[in-house]
């Protein structure tokens, strides 16, 4: 799906933190929004993601406003996984039952455990594995319904530098293979797996390269 964003403007109360945000993310592509603290990554990625409604502006989708797609939680159901800095994993079900919570077909659940590594730990409580671990549970929670776009902020925050590779290279395998994968982080390193990046400076589109 290509996801646009027109004319982005963003308030919390009187403090404007996005300031006309034009950008264009192509289907199926890793892109990493990067910036400093405060430069407006989370409300831009919330913005894309359809969690929050831009103060003025729109974000399209395949060219529709969000009130021209349906049923939104359907949509979101459908086309869209989310990846957060904390994982947000329910301590009281095992990685495989929090991975098959979502999913509207259980059958994408064991060969996820296998392609991201986890498959040995599956019947694990969230608080018996390693954060990594945890993380990588969390990424295959976001792909169970084969979203075309994974939304991630943060998703190495809580991770070793070693751990956070292993997830960018994650992000590009699977974008290899036609999920789309837009990440908001300050680690510059996710510039070296991400095939696009746009960087914020205070509410503004700095730069997009690559
Ligand atoms: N809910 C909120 N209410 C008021 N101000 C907010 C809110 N969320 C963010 N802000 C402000 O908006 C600006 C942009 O914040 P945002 O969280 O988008 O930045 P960020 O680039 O994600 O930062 P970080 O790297 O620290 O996560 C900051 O000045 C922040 O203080
Ligand atoms: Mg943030």
């Amino acid at each position: 799906m290509k996801i646009e964003a027109l004319g982005i403007e963003h308030f919390y109360g009187h403090e404007k933190v996005l300031n006309g945000v034009d950008i264009t993310i192509t289907p199926g592509s890793f892109t990493a929004i990067i910036g400093e603290s405060g430069s407006g990554k989370t409300t831009l990625l919330s913005i894309l993601s359809t969690l929050l409604q831009p103060t003025f502006g729109n974000v399209q989708y395949d060219g529709k406003i969000l009130s021209e797609l349906g049923n939104i939680d359907r949509f979101r159901r459908t086309n869209i996984g989310f990846v957060f800095q904390f994982h947000y994993l329910i301590s009281y079900l095992t990685l495989r039952e929090n991975i098959a919570l979502g999913a509207i077909e259980e059958s994408r659940v064991d060969s996820l455990l296998e392609s991201l590594g986890i498959s040995n730990l599956s019947h694990r409580y969230s608080d018996e594995v390693s954060g990594g671990e945890r993380q990588r549970a969390a990424i295959a929670r976001a792909l169970v319904n084969a979203p075309s776009v994974v939304f991630a902020d943060e998703p190495t925050g809580n991770l070793d530098s070693k751990n956070a590779l292993g997830v960018y290279e994650l992000f590009r395998e699977f974008s290899l293979q036609g999920t789309g994968f837009v990440v908001a982080s300050h680690d510059k390193k996710i510039a070296d797996y991400a095939d696009v990046i746009i960087e914020m400076e205070d509410g503004v589109v700095k730069k997009v390269y690559k």
